[in-house]
């Protein structure tokens, strides 16, 4: 087995690790698509089948994903070349894994760049005075603008170039070790702010009195992908990362505490939003606007509303931004080592990519909104690809490669680091789910998702 290690960079803490780790998977799928998925989807019965996913599906799948980083310290491609050697197909299985990351960048930095265009927009106090309906107004006329939103995204993806460059240790682990905590207690405020409003109380109801009458199988789907989606899961992401992890972590529980902190963001946003739309009498499945076109609007009632607006969307572009960053260290990491090109080069050749097919995404919402291909703009096309084919496919063969190709010592001396942690039967169990419950799901969930 080749080993990379001498050579590669590594997360100096094990904080450092878990801070990058839950900086990638909270994001907007947490903030902007978690709630308005559970909003159009029933409220509390949605999140029961979320964190049933989350535990039995993304967990095993996610400690898989991790595993092969760990063991073969190399890229989300030369992983499957150290691993299974002169096995082609595995390595066709890691490129996609880390084309996906690629295209997700492409419709990620153009919500990215709405969010600091949004965070200007608070700190310019636009939202301090607005009328009924004006906000649709307002985010309507910035998503079809031809400039506005590409500049936009265009700075967006600067700051996380830069931050990429320094590196896993001065760029990533630094600037997350800041930021996340820094999330968490704005978040906290906002929720707090919400929930003390009058008539929040629905909205709370909303949330955790489920009624599973209105339970189908899109509910279960939607809850399986959304998942999927915030633990970041099939796109090389948390292979990534964990191969640049030092000998004797411990990988059940990085997982374990990565997917909790996710989950606790999820449900802070479901609780920074859902009481304040009862509060003000709008509707929960306003739809993918209700970031953008709800919360303004309730922020102009808030009292403090201005100051809360900016700390919103401050937060808000800062998960964008630890998300893409992660989303950019997977390719940067497998065109530097695959093609042993510098790393700055690598960044600057990656977000010359994600430019030109984040201004088309950006200009489908307006002049290209005719362009269709297969029934779908560019935005929705990138973004459908993505999370319903590529995630899904990257993360069955993750679960298959160590369920079925990795020798099973190997896979649970992997999950105990050499013995040292948790009950054995619980890797029994772990085991189990990897390599029958969890590839049986999400083929499922990717038939489904294809036949739609
Ligand atoms: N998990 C991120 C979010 O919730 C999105 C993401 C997907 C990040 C894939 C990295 C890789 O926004």
């Amino acid at each position: 087995m080749k080993d990379n290690s001498a050579k590669r960079a590594s997360f100096r803490s094990s904080f450092g690790l878990l801070v990058a780790l839950a900086g990638s998977a909270v994001g907007l799928g947490n903030l902007w698509r978690f709630p308005y998925l559970m909003g159009t989807n029933g409220g509390a019965a949605f999140i029961i089948i979320y964190l049933i996913c989350i535990v039995f599906i993304c967990l095993p799948m996610m400690i898989s994903e991790f595993m092969i980083g760990h063991a073969s310290k190399s890229d989300a491609v030369g992983a499957f070349r150290v691993l299974a050697p002169g096995q082609k197909g595995w390595r066709v299985a890691g490129a996609i894994a880390v084309l996906c990351s690629l295209f997700i960048m492409c419709f990620y930095s153009v919500v990215g760049g709405w969010t600091l265009d949004y965070l200007f927009k608070s700190l310019g106090m636009a939202f301090s005075d607005v009328s009924e309906g004006q906000c649709a107004g307002i985010f309507t006329s910035m998503v079809v603008s031809r400039w506005e939103p590409v500049i936009f995204m265009t700075v967006f993806l600067a700051v996380s170039g830069l931050i990429i460059w320094a590196g896993v240790e001065k760029g990533i682990e630094r600037y997350s070790k800041i930021l996340m905590p820094l999330l968490f207690v704005i978040i906290v405020i906002i929720a707090v702010y919400s929930c003390l409003l009058p008539g929040a109380s629905a909205g709370l109801s909303f949330m955790f009195s489920p009624d599973f009458s209105k339970v189908n199988g899109g509910t279960i789907l939607a809850a399986l992908g959304q998942a999927f989606f915030s633990l970041s899961l099939g796109a090389g992401m948390v292979l990534t990362y964990g191969s640049y992890v030092k000998e004797g972590e411990n990988i059940p529980k990085m997982s374990l505490l990565t997917a909790i902190s996710d989950t606790c963001f999820a449900l802070l946003a479901g609780m920074a939003i859902m009481p304040a739309v009862f509060a003000f009498g709008l509707s929960p499945s306003e739809g993918p606007g209700l970031v953008f076109i709800v919360l303004p609007e309730i922020f102009s009632k808030m009292v403090s509303g201005d100051i809360i607006a900016i700390a919103f969307f401050f937060v808000l572009f800062v998960a964008a931004l630890t998300s893409i960053i992660s989303m950019l260290e997977v390719v940067v990491a497998c065109i530097a080592e695959e093609f042993r090109m510098k790393r700055g080069a690598a960044v600057l050749l990656t977000l010359a990519f994600v430019m030109v097919f984040g201004i088309l995404c950006s200009l489908s919402q307006g002049v290209l909104s005719d362009c269709l291909i297969f029934g779908k703009n560019i935005f929705d096309l990138f973004d459908y690809t993505t999370s319903n084919i590529m995630m899904t496919f990257g993360g069955l063969v993750v679960v298959i490669f160590v369920g079925w190709k990795m020798k099973k010592p190997d896979v649970f001396a992997e999950y105990s680091a050499g013995g040292k942690f948790v009950h054995p039967v619980l890797y029994k169990v772990l085991y189990f789910l990897t390599k029958y419950v969890a590839p049986v799901a999400i083929a499922v969930i990717m038939v489904c998702g294809l036949i739609k």
